[in-house]
């Protein structure tokens, strides 16, 4: 058996958890492995963007938490790649370093209008609701009567439902408290879902399209008439199920005096319109015509459509956000790879959103995390003739510990996490909720320093 390699993984959301689990169950070497997080908690979006009304997908963490009891793993929150520690100083310490830093940002619809007030990213509203610690301030007027939500993703459906969801259905899960508030004050009677293609192109899946119909209070209206007039042969299962759950939900009859989900396709936005906030949205209006490759795009039929909305929110995808001296591809808006390996460079890996761009579920970062730690092993691994300066160095994880809380003072160690956790899920158990999450930074790190080791920060 080998002496331990110590892998650096930064980021701890799956692909982080999946690539560290896959680490510690190699036995030849045997790895260490420490995971680094710019937030004071772990689970990335199983935290931050799952919906707080799919509390089953979030018991997803539960597996996480089993890796993290690993003799060999250790997690440090409250660590930020590029501000707190750098890449250079990671490859110095560790035998590699895995980013698995999901996508940070958002996708722009590069229309005027675009800045006024009102006009928001689905990543914010998403880390709003869900107490990400960047969004807890974020805007979001919901005095008009109509909102719009841009795309036809599995994230569009999320928020659309969170801003038509009864808030008394809403306040058992472990939705923001802010966010609850706000929702509870919301005046608005319809939330407008717009594709840009046609039903039979858009990405979401069936479960999450069923559920649009379960909404208390709300009817889901499928516009324009006719667009569910499409032939079934030869189109994949997925949207045969889609276009059936879709012509289900359509055949309903609406009833007076309820909330609705209007689902509008072959619509684009090209302006948003209003004095300093989103007044009113021209859209145009598509025709779906195929390009060399036989792929249905929308084209501008030239006519076009203006309605009133207070408030528009883009769900038209997520973007990865470059490392400072590794490549990135700002179309696909992810790192370049070679099986996880950074492409031109050495003891680089990427796992997750970061490598793949920003799709998939969860459970498709376990099988990309196999890959990357596949790689990682062949390259590092016996046999691969590379020389490991701190291979069999005993002390290196006590240095490693020692170094971190030099770099960051405030390190949240596993300990701190653990306090969080309790202290969130207590406050839960009182409103029978989940858990009541603390989203402010000083809250967060207030809930953990208690539990932290003192004289920590010693060399
Ligand atoms: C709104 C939304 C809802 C979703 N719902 C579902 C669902 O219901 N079911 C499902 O199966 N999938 C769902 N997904 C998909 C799933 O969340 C992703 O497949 C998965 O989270 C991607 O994992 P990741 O580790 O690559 O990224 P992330 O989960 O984003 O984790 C990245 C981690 O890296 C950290 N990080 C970033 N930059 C730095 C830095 N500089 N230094 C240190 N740490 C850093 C982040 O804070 C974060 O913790 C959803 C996605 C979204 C956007
Ligand atoms: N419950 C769940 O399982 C769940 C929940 C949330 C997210 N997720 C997963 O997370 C991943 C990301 O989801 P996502 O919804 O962000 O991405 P997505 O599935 O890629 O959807 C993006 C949507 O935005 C549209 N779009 C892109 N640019 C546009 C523009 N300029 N104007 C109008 N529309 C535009 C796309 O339309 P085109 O197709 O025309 O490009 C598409 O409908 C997906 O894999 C998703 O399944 C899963």
């Amino acid at each position: 058996m080998v002496d331990a390699l110590h892998v650096a993984v930064v980021g701890s959301g799956p692909s982080g958890f999946y690539a560290a689990d896959t680490l510690l169950a190699a036995d030849d070497p045997v790895v260490r492995v420490d995971v680094l997080e710019r937030l004071p908690t772990p689970w990335g979006l199983v935290r931050s963007g799952v919906a707080p009304d799919h509390p089953k997908i979030k018991s997803v963490a539960d597996t996480f938490d089993q890796i993290a009891e690993h003799e060999r793993f250790r997690w440090y929150g409250n660590v930020d790649l590029g501000v707190d520690v750098t890449r250079k100083e990671l490859l110095q310490r560790y035998d590699a370093v895995i980013y698995a830093l999901g996508a940070q940002s958002d996708r722009h619809l590069e229309v005027p209008g675009e800045q006024l007030l009102g006009s928001v990213a689905a990543t914010d509203v998403v880390g709003w609701y869900n107490g990400h610690p960047h969004y807890p301030d974020l805007e979001l007027p919901l005095h008009g009567e109509r909102a719009v939500v841009v795309g036809n993703g599995n994230v569009a459906l999320d928020v659309a439902r969170m801003l038509c969801t009864p808030v008394a259905d809403l306040n058992r899960t472990d939705i923001a408290d802010h966010a609850l508030e706000v929702l509870s004050r919301s005046s608005v009677r319809e939330v407008l879902v717009l594709g840009r293609r046609g039903p039979a192109q858009a990405t979401w899946t069936t479960l999450e399209l069923r559920e649009l119909g379960d909404i208390d209070g709300v009817d889901v209206v499928v516009e324009p008439p006719g667009v569910l007039d499409i032939a079934d042969d030869g189109l994949p299962p997925v949207v045969r199920r889609n276009l059936a759950s879709l012509r289900t939900i359509a055949d309903r009859p609406l009833r007076a005096g309820t909330r609705r989900l209007v689902l509008r396709f072959l619509r684009s936005p090209v302006a948003l319109r209003g004095s300093g906030h989103v007044e009113q949205v021209e859209l145009a209006c598509n025709d779906l015509v195929a390009d060399d490759a036989g792929r249905l795009l929308a084209r501008d039929s030239g006519a076009r459509e203006v309605i009133d909305a207070g408030l528009v929110v883009r769900a038209v995808g997520y973007v990865g956000v470059p490392v400072e001296g590794l490549p990135f591809d700002p179309v696909a808006g992810h790192i370049p790879h070679d099986e996880g390996r950074v492409v031109g460079h050495e003891r680089e890996y990427v796992v997750g959103w970061i490598k793949r761009g920003p799709t998939g579920v969860i459970g498709t970062n376990k099988k990309d995390a196999r890959e990357t730690v596949r790689r990682l092993l062949a390259d590092l691994g016996p046999g691969s003739g590379s020389r490991l300066d701190g291979a069999g160095d005993g002390d290196r994880p006590a240095r490693l510990a020692a170094w971190l809380h030099t770099k960051q003072p405030e390190l949240v160690t596993d300990a701190g996490w653990h306090a969080i956790d309790t202290a969130e899920r207590l406050a839960g158990e009182a409103q029978e909720r989940p858990r009541v999450k603390l989203v402010h930074t000083s809250d967060l790190l207030a809930a953990a320093r208690g539990a932290e080791e003192p004289g920590r920060a010693e060399p």
